[in-house]
């Protein structure tokens, strides 16, 4: 008996790293799973439809049931042939699970067109393409999860204000589908992953990292029966472990009758202020060390 029998779920970027791990988990818990990899290189070049037959093969050795597809999530017809391979294959959808993404690391003064337009593509159109397609079939049988991938840069990031943007959309997608949907009975949840894999090859030392293997039991439970009810969340999974993020929500307030001018808001400032930018925080400690440093000849500690 496994926690997924009888369902079907697809599985976007799932020839490699996360994906990989989350389509053979989905596979070893009873569910028939659609394999979907464009085999791309780390910034979304070079494709090649092995990757996702290899990841099927080894599914289909061990006793599962797979089938690859090698479409392109940017795409539309990307996404319905996906949904579609599902339908042709094993006859229904339960769950959608997008994971597949480039990096095209750049600072944001020098970023270009070409380096913006395809991450934001691959992640948060890639994510809305297969969603997409799935809807009318979850919306029709009254049930359905979808998973999506996000990352902690969503929170903001110095190098990849691309793939944060992306990676902020896709959560605020996932938020809206999981409104969107309620009534169909059909949940939406966000995995914001940390694993050792070919993207994760540049992070620096330091932070603590499982393996791809640990994110895929998280992903299991929100497309299984056990998450009903569950909807419009974010969760870490990194290693042991599994964290629930906040919401966004208004903390504080200040009004007046009418409108108001700069020098009001300037000397009432303080009753509203600033919410404290985590990324910002670390920065400029960073630079206060460095100033010292350079003003008592240290090393400065990063
Ligand atoms: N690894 C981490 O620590 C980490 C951290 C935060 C977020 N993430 C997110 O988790 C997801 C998986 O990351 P990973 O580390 O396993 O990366 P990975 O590079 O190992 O795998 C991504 C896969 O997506 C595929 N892909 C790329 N473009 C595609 C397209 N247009 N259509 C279909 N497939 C496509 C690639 O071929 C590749 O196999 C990504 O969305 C990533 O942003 C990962």
């Amino acid at each position: 008996m496994g926690a997924l029998d009888g369902k079907v779920i697809a599985i976007t970027g799932a020839g490699r790293g996360i994906g990989r791990a989350v389509a053979e988990f989905c596979a070893s818990e009873g569910a028939a799973v659609v394999v979907n990899d464009y085999g791309v290189s780390i910034d979304g070049n070079e494709p090649t439809s092995e990757v996702a037959d290899e990841v099927v093969a080894a599914i289909i050795a061990a006793g599962g049931r797979a089938v690859a597809n090698a479409s392109s999530v940017t795409e539309m017809a990307g996404g319905e042939s996906i949904v579609q391979s599902a339908i042709d294959n094993f006859g229904r959808i339960d769950g959608i699970v997008a994971v597949a993404g480039i990096l095209r690391e750049r600072m944001f003064f020098n970023m270009v067109e070409s380096e913006w337009d395809p991450v934001i593509e691959t992640h948060l159109k890639g994510t809305f393409t297969v969603f997409r397609a799935a809807a009318p079939h979850f919306k029709a049988q009254g049930s359905g999860a979808y998973v999506a991938f996000t990352s902690g840069a969503f929170a903001g990031s110095v190098a990849q204000a691309n793939y944060a943007a992306a990676k902020g959309g896709i959560v605020s997608l996932a938020r809206s589908v999981a409104a969107g949907m309620y009534k169909y009975g059909v949940r939406s949840n966000v995995i914001a992953p940390v694993a050792k894999s070919r993207m994760s090859g540049n992070v620096p030392f330091g932070i603590e990292m499982g393996e791809p293997e640990d994110v895929a039991p998280m992903v299991g439970f929100l497309l299984s029966d056990s998450s009903v009810g569950v909807t419009g969340q974010i969760y870490t999974a990194n290693g042991g472990k599994i964290a629930v993020w906040n919401q966004p929500v208004e903390v504080r307030e200040m009004r007046k009758d009418g409108r108001w001018t700069i020098a009001e808001i300037a000397a009432r400032f303080d009753e509203v202020g600033q919410e404290e930018l985590g990324l910002i925080k670390v920065l400029a400690e960073r630079e206060a060390a460095a100033k010292l440093a350079k003003e008592t000849g240290a090393t400065p500690n990063q």
